[in-house]
């Protein structure tokens, strides 16, 4: 889920000069499919009444339920039609920029590996789960399709000003671990939740984190963790106000002005938070107690 860090500069060799690799779909053994098969049933089964509307339809009109690892040959064809979107497959992390631009040009980067049976329920680097069956619904909407790839583009903007802290935490707490108000209540749409059996319930049962309305200047403020469950999330009111808001606002000044202001820790409430839940807070209480 960090795709902002790296470990190499320069595509190692038998990659392509923009990071692009050959899924290899034909390599997948029978037990990579079958540890997607594992992690699919196991989320389809908590994810309706949880996840967002829009992530709901993007995995049914994409076909995503058929069994075994996507091809995303077929995957890019479908969500080429509808968003106009593909899916292409890297090695693993690649450059900031070379993410961005791949993003501003609507390619989704995806790896193309699956985590190994034992370690179902964590892994440090984003594999074809995360990626895919987190992700990829949500670029079948209009909507958070044109969010996706305007937030390519202010990334290759930020990468420019310097400021590419405050808009990664932008993509952390929406496309990441974002939640939408929805009539009947709070859903699911990032990505790192979803794709979670402990967080796609964590996020919204538990009493333990903060959820806030989502304020632009505010998230940017705001740090995060990314080893274990967020201490906050943030809420928006629907995709179509996130994507005019983030459009509509021109990011340089607010970078220059947040530039002098002092970063919010996880867990704290600040002047101006409009709360939906206060949280207890008492979970790192209770997973270390
Ligand atoms: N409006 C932002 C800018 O001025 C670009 C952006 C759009 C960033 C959408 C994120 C999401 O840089
Ligand atoms: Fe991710």
């Amino acid at each position: 889920m960090a795709e902002y860090t790296h470990v190499l500069a320069t595509p190692p060799e038998g990659v392509a000069a923009d990071w692009t690799i050959d899924q290899h779909w034909d390599r997948y053994s029978a037990e990579d499919h079958a540890t997607w098969d594992t992690l699919f049933a196991r989320q389809a089964k908590l994810l309706p009444g949880r996840a967002s509307d829009a992530w709901l339809k993007g995995l049914g009109v994409l076909k995503l339920d058929r069994p075994g690892i996507p091809d995303f040959r077929a995957l890019s064809d479908r969500l080429m039609a509808l968003t106009g979107w593909q899916v292409v497959a890297v090695p693993g992390l690649v450059p900031d920029d070379v993410f961005f631009d791949h993003m501003a040009n609507r390619r989704f980067v995806a790896g193309n590996f699956i985590r190994r049976p034992d370690q179902l329920d964590y892994l440090e680097e984003p594999d074809v789960f995360h990626d895919v069956f987190g992700h990829v619904p949500m670029l079948a909407d209009p909507v958070f399709a044109d969010y996706l790839a305007a937030y390519g583009r202010g990334g290759q903007r930020a990468l420019g000003l310097g400021a590419l802290k405050y808009l990664s935490r932008l993509y952390w707490y929406t496309v990441e671990f974002g939640l939408v108000a929805e009539p009947e209540g709070l859903r699911i749409y990032g990505a790192g939740i979803v794709s979670s059996y402990s967080e796609s319930r964590f996020a919204l049962d538990d009493l333990s984190p903060d959820r806030l309305m989502l304020d632009l200047a505010r998230v940017m403020r705001t740090e995060y963790r990314i080893d274990d469950f967020q201490q906050n999330y943030f809420v928006i009111p629907s995709f179509d106000e996130l994507l005019r808001l983030t459009v509509e606002t021109d990011f340089a000044p607010l970078y220059e002005t947040l530039k002098a202001l002092p970063d919010i820790p996880v867990a704290t409430v600040v002047e101006g938070d409009v709360v939906l839940n206060r949280g207890t807070q008492d979970y790192a209480r209770r997973r270390d107690g």
